[in-house]
């Protein structure tokens, strides 16, 4: 089985925090989310995978992945030049594919599962696919299908009314047939060529499309505070699994013995910790950062930050090499990027 990243798309709602870069390579944990979506496929035996880039930094998707060695795979990259929809990036991969099956992740989800039993599942049935379903709060913001007697008997792209609250998350395993029906896709409300529409004429077509039910949590990642429950969400299941005080500390660092760190935490290389400093719960530091007078909560702070500053942090994301600093007087001095967000 093949398998295909989805690393395009323009992530508005991320901005100022794309503006400089994919949202999938945005750090949940300390790790670019869409890595998160590779480990999984590689976890369950998919090692030749596909990646779509989008035009927003393509090439810092190819600095960080390179050829996937370092990761365990094998990877292609496909290129797409503007974001036209899921089924659209899907269509580019036709190549790539051949006549395997294949499963789409979309590189803005996370999982706390893995995908290990929903690929032997669809390994050995002779349906055409399979996707996942989760039951969530706002349907509306989601694929969301309608089911009978056990059957899918319709799947509506951000429905006004959802006739359910299961939504289809963003892992879609699929079988070369899916091109044929693609092409037959016209754009969608929001000009988009959707999986959702190209699943509803597969099952039109009267071919067999099967689901299944997410076990554990699973986060689409499209918002500050998605990433933020993401970040708490993989701390504590990092803290479970290693049966510890969810404290996790990089190399290289100096830490005194007196600021005050409380877990889950996770605490990149080559970071400074004074001893005024108090971090957590649920906060990512990422590496070489420098950390004096403050206190941070519910927050991630990315590589290369200084914050030395006796300020509260919480629930905020601060990119790569930001600074905050105190100075002498009560003057405040800004160089702040578009679209920052500041409350104080
Ligand atoms: O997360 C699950 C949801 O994902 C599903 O419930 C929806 O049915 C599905 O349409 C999708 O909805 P979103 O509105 O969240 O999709 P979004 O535009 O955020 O794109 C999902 C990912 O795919 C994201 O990582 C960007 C990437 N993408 C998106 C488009 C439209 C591409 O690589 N190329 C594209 O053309």
């Amino acid at each position: 089985m093949k398998g295909i990243i989805l690393h395009g798309g323009h992530g508005t709602r991320l901005r100022p925090l794309t503006h400089t870069g994919p949202k999938q390579l945005l750090k949940i944990a300390n790790k670019p989310m869409s890595q998160y979506a590779l480990e999984d496929l590689r976890d369950s035996g998919i090692t030749d995978i596909a990646i779509i880039i989008g035009d927003v930094y393509p090439e810092k998707v190819k600095e960080y992945y390179g050829d996937g060695k370092k990761f365990g795979v094998t990877l292609t990259y496909v290129y797409q030049d503007k974001p036209q929809g899921i089924a659209h990036a899907i269509s580019l991969c036709k190549d790539f594919v051949g006549d395997e099956k294949f499963c789409v992740y979309l590189g803005d989800n996370v999982l706390r599962t893995g995908l290990s039993s929903y690929v032997t599942k669809f390994e050995s049935t002779a349906k055409e696919a399979i996707i996942l379903l989760a039951e969530v709060e706002n349907p509306s913001q989601f694929g969301v299908v309608e089911i009978k007697d056990k059957k899918i008997i319709k799947i509506i792209e951000k429905p006004k009314n959802p006739p359910s609250n299961l939504a289809v998350i963003g892992v879609y395993f699929l079988t070369p047939k899916i091109f044929d029906i693609i092409q037959q896709l016209k754009p969608s409300w929001r000009g988009e060529f959707e999986i959702t529409e190209a699943l509803q004429l597969l099952m039109d077509s009267k071919m067999d499309l099967d689901y299944d039910y997410v076990s554990g949590w699973w986060k689409d990642t499209g918002t500050p505070n998605d990433i933020l429950h993401a970040n708490k969400l993989i701390l504590e299941s990092m803290t479970k699994s290693n049966n510890n005080d969810g404290i996790f500390i990089g190399k290289n660092c100096t830490i005194d013995p007196e600021s005050k760190i409380i877990g889950p935490v996770i605490i990149g290389d080559n970071c400074t910790i004074k001893h005024s400093v108090t971090i957590g719960p649920n906060v990512s530091i990422g590496k070489n950062s420098h950390l004096d007078n403050c206190n941070i909560k519910n927050s991630i702070v990315m590589d290369d930050c200084v914050i030395c500053a006796s300020i509260k942090v919480i629930d905020s994301i601060i990119a790569d090499g930001t600074e905050i600093k105190n100075n002498d007087s009560n003057e405040s001095v800004y160089l702040l990027g578009e679209r920052s967000k500041i409350t104080l």
